[in-house]
């Protein structure tokens, strides 16, 4: 039962172990005064005499029994919740393990929100589990286990009566948890099913109340909320009436003790003493019991949660290796590579040369593939088939480290810390000194919008860059890239930003950044498409041409077609400004 979570506990099992000790042992001094009761109740039943001294010394150890209670149920609580904090310590750095070692793009994937979710929430309800389940779930079943065994040695028909409830109770218990357990798994997806469509309804907030589509969005949030009502529903209805039945026949020990053992007493089975003793201690069995019980249906879903959430983790990590750069020189090669993100191949064969030192335009319609082709270079993914090399040494065989120090990416999506923006450039080259920042601030024309902003470079960059405009933000990436200065150059133009002014300024940046680098650049302007000195045209996953603009010109029909549709956005951009 506890298979998935032992590895994660590790050297803390020990703190459990003496979590549960410690509770049972607490659990041991809650029933001992049963007995000094029962010590003083046994001679007054036959009429004997005790005197004060007596009575006083069973008084003072029950408030003993009491203390020790109070302590050993605290400590181990304290052990029970070192132990399980730890263990969630470990279970979340080995996720980030695993998180590390997955394709950046599935990371992307994922997305932010669920990803805070396995992290945080997910995790923290196995707290629930791991510092209240295990030691108390151990320690409350002990007891009934105990008091019936000394039932059972005080008078073995009285034992045996009080094992009637029990059984009955256990076997309900076993009853719903096995219609419980049918039910869970729909439970439990119905429960992600609406956690993931609340973290994405939030995420999606701006879209939806830009494009009105309230109605819409909150139909789906509707439903997953009304799906998750319905199946708790049937998951308790299945087991309510298991849980009627054990938890009310469990607690009615003393009561089937009292006159069945009256009979007894009368019949001369058993002395009125001992059936008051025994009453009295069948009364702890009941809550003890119920107790455990209540945990016990707790334990199932420890596997279960550690499994889910390394399920999420569970896409083969990425081919790294562990070399150094290696490379004869900075020529990068595609070789037939194949891609997809799921079961449909998105990339069918791409093959493509590009020389140290020179710049390679990707072009082609929206969805053709050339982000993709963009992201496959930085490693973001494995590809299915083909290679990719940098100087002739396949990018799989080096370290990401390695990589990342011969490429800067700068991505159609940029992704900004929130911290200042003067660290955020730092990333760059963390050991950058604060002049060459600046240098690559003002390279990447940032110097007029930095001028604006209240703290200038120390400005905060707002959750994820929010802080920003879209032509600023990648304006402080291309600073970053300036400042890494690696060898090679990923450039996927975003075009959501190219108001006439901010382009001029993007193409300044851009020529900064692109002197005597291999560069590859996704384009959407003329000028660095005309220049470069090879354009590979790419359509619907295939790159179906690759030349200098004035050989595709003449020979490829599509790459005409791109250009006139450019040449006359751009002249009518003109036009209208
Ligand atoms: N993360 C992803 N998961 C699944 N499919 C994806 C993902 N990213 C892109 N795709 C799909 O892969 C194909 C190629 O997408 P890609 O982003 O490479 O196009 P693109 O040429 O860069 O387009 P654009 O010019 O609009 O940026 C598209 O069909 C797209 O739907
Ligand atoms: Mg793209």
């Amino acid at each position: 039962m506890f298979k998935k979570v032992a590895p994660y506990i590790g050297e803390y099992k020990k703190y459990t172990v003496w979590a549960a000790i410690l509770m049972s042992l607490g659990i041991v001094a809650n029933v001992m005064p049963y007995f000094f009761l029962y010590q003083i109740i046994s001679p007054l039943t036959k009429g004997e005499q005790i005197d004060l001294k007596f009575i006083l010394i069973r008084v003072a150890a029950v408030a003993v029994c009491e203390l020790v209670y109070s302590f050993a149920y605290v400590q181990g609580l304290t052990f029970s919740h070192v132990s399980a904090y730890n263990t969630l310590k470990n279970l979340r750095i080995s996720l980030q393990g695993k998180l590390e070692k997955q394709p950046l793009g599935n990371i992307q994937n994922l997305g932010t929100g669920r990803i805070k979710k396995v992290f945080t929430d997910d995790i923290d309800q196995i707290e629930l589990l791991l510092a209240h389940a295990i030691p108390e779930g151990i320690a409350n079943i002990f007891i009934p286990l105990l008091i019936v065994v000394l039932m059972f040695i005080i008078n073995w028909r009285l034992g045996l009566l009080s094992l009637v409830p029990l059984v009955i109770g256990l076997l309900a218990m076993g009853m719903m948890m096995k219609s419980g357990f049918e039910k869970m798994n729909d439970y439990y997806e119905s429960a992600a099913r609406m956690n993931n469509t609340i973290v994405e309804y939030v995420n999606g907030m701006e879209v939806v109340k830009v494009f009105n589509k309230d109605g819409d969005s909150y139909k789906r949030f509707g439903e997953v909320v009304r799906s998750y009502r319905d199946f708790t529903i049937a998951w308790y209805k299945v087991c309510w009436p298991w849980m009627a039945v054990y938890s009310s026949i469990i607690p009615c020990l003393a009561l089937l003790m009292l006159p069945v053992g009256s009979a007894m007493v009368l019949a001369g089975t058993v002395t009125l003493d001992k059936l008051i003793l025994v009453i009295c201690m069948s009364f702890a069995v009941g809550p003890s019991l119920l107790k455990a019980l209540n945990f016990a249906g707790k334990f199932p879903q420890l596997d279960y949660k550690i499994s889910e959430l390394e399920k999420l983790m569970e896409h083969p990590p990425l081919k790294e290796g562990t070399s150094e750069f290696k490379g004869a020189n900075k020529d990068i090669s595609f070789e037939n590579v194949r891609f997809g993100y799921g079961d449909e191949e998105v990339l069918h064969g791409v093959s493509l040369e590009m020389k140290h030192g020179t710049t390679t335009a990707l072009v082609g319609e929206s969805g053709s593939g050339k982000s993709t082709l963009a992201k496959l270079l930085v490693h973001y993914y494995d590809i299915d088939a083909g290679s990719i090399k940098i100087g002739g040494q396949d990018i799989t065989d080096m370290s990401l480290k390695a990589l990342n120090e011969q490429v800067a990416f700068v991505s159609q999506e940029q992704f900004l810390f929130n911290t200042s923006l003067y660290e955020n450039i730092l990333i760059g080259k963390p050991d950058a000194t604060r002049e060459e920042v600046l240098e690559a601030a003002h390279r990447a024309q940032c110097d007029e919008f930095l001028e604006r902003l209240p703290q200038g470079i120390e400005t905060l960059a707002g959750d994820g860059g929010k802080q920003l405009s879209g032509g600023e933000r990648q304006r402080i990436s291309l600073a970053r890239a300036i400042l890494k200065n690696a060898p090679v150059i990923v450039l996927d133009e975003a075009t959501a930003f190219m108001d006439p002014e901010n382009e001029e300024k993007l193409n300044k940046a851009i020529d900064e950044i692109v002197k005597d680098k291999t560069v590859l650049v996704i384009a959407h302007r003329l000028s660095t498409v005309k220049n470069a000195d090879k354009i590979c045209v790419m359509k619907s996953g295939e790159c179906i041409a690759q030349d200098t603009h004035d050989n595709l010109l003449l020979s490829c029909p599509e790459y005409r077609k791109f250009w006139d549709a450019s040449v006359s956005a751009s002249t009518w951009k003109i036009k209208e400004a």
